[in-house]
């Protein structure tokens, strides 16, 4: 990852007249300019209402003060507006800031406003280049542990294990997390690392919906789903670093559409072990929710998502988070900018971030999701064949600690026709729970009982299930001009 200060140098010495830097950590913001200046052999001043221009003109406290002497001071010159956001509402300062363009560039100063969220008026949209600060790399993490450690107290293990941990936190979330973990373990051991984790998992699901799921889910916890078991296997190989010295572009994603309870969501946790990287579900719907800074919200989250990386982004029934942003479902606006910016980061995020998404209903399926180079395959999950239900059956008993070659299950996969996964183990559990009130061991007569009380979805659902069967096979047909879409669909789960 480049250092931001190294990016903020280039667009000032591009001849950027307006940086808009969007961060919530203001301080490590200002302390990116400051580097930047120094590498530039530039000034560096920074404007609050409070202070004026420091250092050059305590007395320009109010905007157009501070634009008129930034105009003043030597040059070349970064200033750093703090705040300025809520400045650019005011059409004055906006028109002294537009008329000010073409001397700020040509004299190699930059305005660099530095605010939580990105509200840049129609008038300086084209003029400001645009950046959001990223979350502190290894490099930055590394430091911060130097600055609050004491030099050589652990060894070179532990601390890069407390420095993964803390991957995805801000600056301060960083530091503070490192003081405590120093205060319970100062050889920064397993505890402090573990200390670090939770405290991740703390911020990540409190301030940005993103849930640090954990996960043992191996490759035999899935019953069925076989391709796509061999197809994760595949890209697992991609995902190591090797890969990439080797040719092979980082593997992106999947999407899984299908059945309600045939093991989609089992699934994406089974890929992130098959990867063997953390998994983190993203909750869209929250992330989206709040009507004010939405998109910054997003934002946060995927950057957040990024620096944890390598990891897998699993973001459970898609569908539902992008509801409404279709030109045939009332066209709201606001969820169609925001499916607009979640398809773009799934196309060209940078790094090791696999993205499992899952869907049920294929009729508010965004179909920008479905287009290429979003998700690199896209499987339909159907109801479990005779094998399929024999194998889950199988995992389900064994799971509960019963053998499962004590059982007839081909017979009892048969008289299950049209069970879903979810159903299956239904079948065992509620078995269990019949061999345990009547104070024996499990038998098959309590498996058959159950299975034949049990009315599967599939006779409520019948229309919808092979409504999105045909969905699957018109897309199959549909895509195979395409190309790349006809795999998707050739090696689709049974
Ligand atoms: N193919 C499967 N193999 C093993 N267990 C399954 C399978 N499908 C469903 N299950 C069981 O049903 C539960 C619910 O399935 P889930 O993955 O949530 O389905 P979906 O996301 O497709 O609705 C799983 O946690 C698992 O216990
Ligand atoms: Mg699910």
């Amino acid at each position: 990852m480049r250092r931001p200060e190294v990016e903020i140098g280039e667009l000032w010495a591009a001849g950027s007249p307006v940086l808009y830097l969007v961060t919530v950590e203001e301080v490590r913001a200002v302390a990116a300019c400051r580097l930047a200046a120094e590498a530039a052999d530039g000034n560096l001043a920074v404007w609050s209402s409070q202070r004026g221009l420091e250092p050059i003109a305590p007395d320009a406290r109010t905007p157009i003060a501070a634009i008129q002497a930034a105009l003043q001071a030597p040059a070349p010159l970064l200033a750093v507006l703090l705040d300025f956001h809520d400045a650019l509402g005011d059409p004055d300062v906006v028109r002294t800031l537009r008329d000010a363009l073409p001397r700020l560039s040509a004299e190699g100063r930059c305005l660099v406003i530095v605010a939580p969220r990105l509200a840049l008026p129609d008038g300086l949209a084209s003029e400001a280049s645009v950046m959001r600060l990223p979350l502190p790399g290894e490099e930055e993490l590394s430091a911060l542990l130097a600055s609050v450690d004491r030099p050589g107290s652990a060894s070179p293990a532990d601390r890069q294990r407390v420095l993964v941990a803390a991957r995805g936190l801000t600056e301060t979330q960083a530091r503070r997390a490192f003081q405590r973990a120093l205060r319970i373990d100062p050889a920064l051991g397993l505890r402090a690392a573990e200390l670090v984790l939770g405290e991740k998992k703390r911020v990540l699901s409190r301030d940005l919906g993103l849930e640090l799921v954990e996960t043992q889910e191996a490759a035999d916890s899935l019953g069925g789903l076989e391709s796509f078991k061999a197809w994760m296997e595949e890209r697992a190989l991609a995902f190591a670093p090797d890969a990439r010295a080797f040719g092979l572009p980082p593997p992106r994603g999947v999407l899984l559409v299908g059945v309600q309870g045939c093991g989609k969501s089992l699934a994406a946790k089974v890929a992130a072990s098959q990867l063997g990287v953390p998994l983190l579900r993203l909750d869209l719907p929250r992330v989206m929710g709040s009507a004010e800074g939405a998109e910054e919200n997003l934002a946060r989250a995927l950057s957040a998502a990024e620096a944890v990386a390598p990891v897998a982004v699993w973001v459970d029934e898609i569908e539902k988070a992008f509801a409404g942003s279709g030109p045939g479902q009332g066209a709201d606006a606001r969820a169609a900018r925001l499916l607009g910016s979640f398809s773009t980061w799934l196309q060209e995020r940078a790094g090791a971030v696999f993205a499992v998404a899952t869907a049920n209903d294929v009729s508010r399926l965004p179909p920008e999701l479905l287009r290429r180079g979003r998700f690199d395959e896209l499987f339909f999950v159907d109801l479990p064949d005779a094998a399929a239900r024999r194998a889950i059956l199988a995992l389900h008993l064994r799971k509960r600690s019963r053998e499962p070659d004590g059982f007839d299950l081909a017979t009892l996969a048969d008289a299950c026709e049209d069970f879903s996964g979810a159903e299956l183990e239904q079948v065992v559990v509620g078995a269990l729970h019949r061999a345990f009130a009547q104070k024996r061991d499990l038998e098959l007569s309590d498996l058959r009982r159950v299975a034949q009380d049990l009315v599967p979805l599939f006779r409520t659902y019948e229309e919808e299930i092979k409504a999105l069967r045909e969905w699957s096979r018109g897309r199959a047909r549909a895509a195979g001009r395409e190309g790349a879409v006809v795999d998707l669909f050739r090696r689709a789960a049974p």
